[in-house]
């Protein structure tokens, strides 16, 4: 079931949070290489499947949810192939408008509540085909909204305009509202931060969630560098994008 292993580093995590998060080539070339890697997987089971919304979530908090939806997002708009919409389903503690420099109003929890038409939260991003609705104001219990007609319908006419939507959701063990949009779902993309996660915490949300929706599995793990065991196998590839990264 496992989907790709994507590394760590201090520099990207230091990149978290301003706009330059989406000029990952450049800031993180290895962490770019596997973030490719993963969506070119994704990008076959979607084909593959006929996966069209796809939500991204883990166990526990700060397992890089958020992280990944964004850069798998960005990657996947960038090869020009598909119409991409990314969405902050965590209406919690939404945080890809912070991260991606933008303004955090006017987002999911605006249309939800009925202050704001859908026209005014889809908003355009610098990367060419990948378009955002951001969080917006917190929303202490928001599962009863994501449950209800409103975020269904939005969600039906949302797969008709874009090839893949990929809503980034909060943790399934602390918060039901992931569990609650499974069914409008086509699959999901589980985090699993090694080192950081108990491993009977990650069973019981993969059973809360049930296997079946389970595109993939993402080890987001410590991995600093590429070990010697990378090198010896992959060494050739890894330094020829190395290269191309430092370049842009
Ligand atoms: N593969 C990665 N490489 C570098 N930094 C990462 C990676 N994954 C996550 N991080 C960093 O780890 C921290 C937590 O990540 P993130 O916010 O994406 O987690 P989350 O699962 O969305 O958390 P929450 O459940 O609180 O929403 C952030 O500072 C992020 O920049
Ligand atoms: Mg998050």
């Amino acid at each position: 079931m496992k989907l790709f292993s994507l590394p760590l580093k201090e520099e990207t995590m230091h990149a978290s949070g301003k706009s330059n998060i989406l000029h990952l080539r450049a800031i993180d070339p290895y962490y770019y290489e596997m973030v490719k890697g993963l969506r070119a997987k994704v990008e076959y089971k979607m084909d593959t499947l006929n996966l069209r919304v796809i939500a991204v979530s883990s166990a526990v908090a700060g397992e890089g949810k958020t992280m990944t939806a964004i850069q798998l997002a960005a990657n996947m708009a960038s090869t020009g192939r598909k119409k991409v919409l990314l969405v902050d389903m965590d209406l919690r503690k939404s945080s890809i408008a912070k991260q991606l420099g933008m303004d955090p109003h006017s987002g999911l929890s605006e249309f939800l509540s009925g202050s704001l038409p859908k026209e005014k939260i889809l908003r355009e991003t610098a990367v060419p085909g990948l378009s955002v609705i951001v969080g917006g104001k917190t929303i202490s219990s928001p599962t009863d909204m994501l449950a209800g007609e409103k975020f269904r319908s939005l969600l039906r006419e949302l797969r008709e305009r874009f090839d893949l939507v990929i809503l980034d959701t909060p943790p399934i063990l602390p918060v039901p509202d992931a569990v609650t949009v499974s069914e409008q779902v086509d699959g999901f993309i589980f985090l699993f931060r090694f080192s950081h996660t108990p491993h009977h915490l990650f069973h019981q949300a993969i059973e809360d969630l049930g296997e079946r929706k389970i595109v993939g599995v993402v080890l987001n793990c410590e991995e600093k560098k590429p070990d010697k065991y990378y090198h010896k196998y992959y060494g050739k590839y890894y330094q020829v994008s190395h290269t191309e990264g430092k370049r842009s």
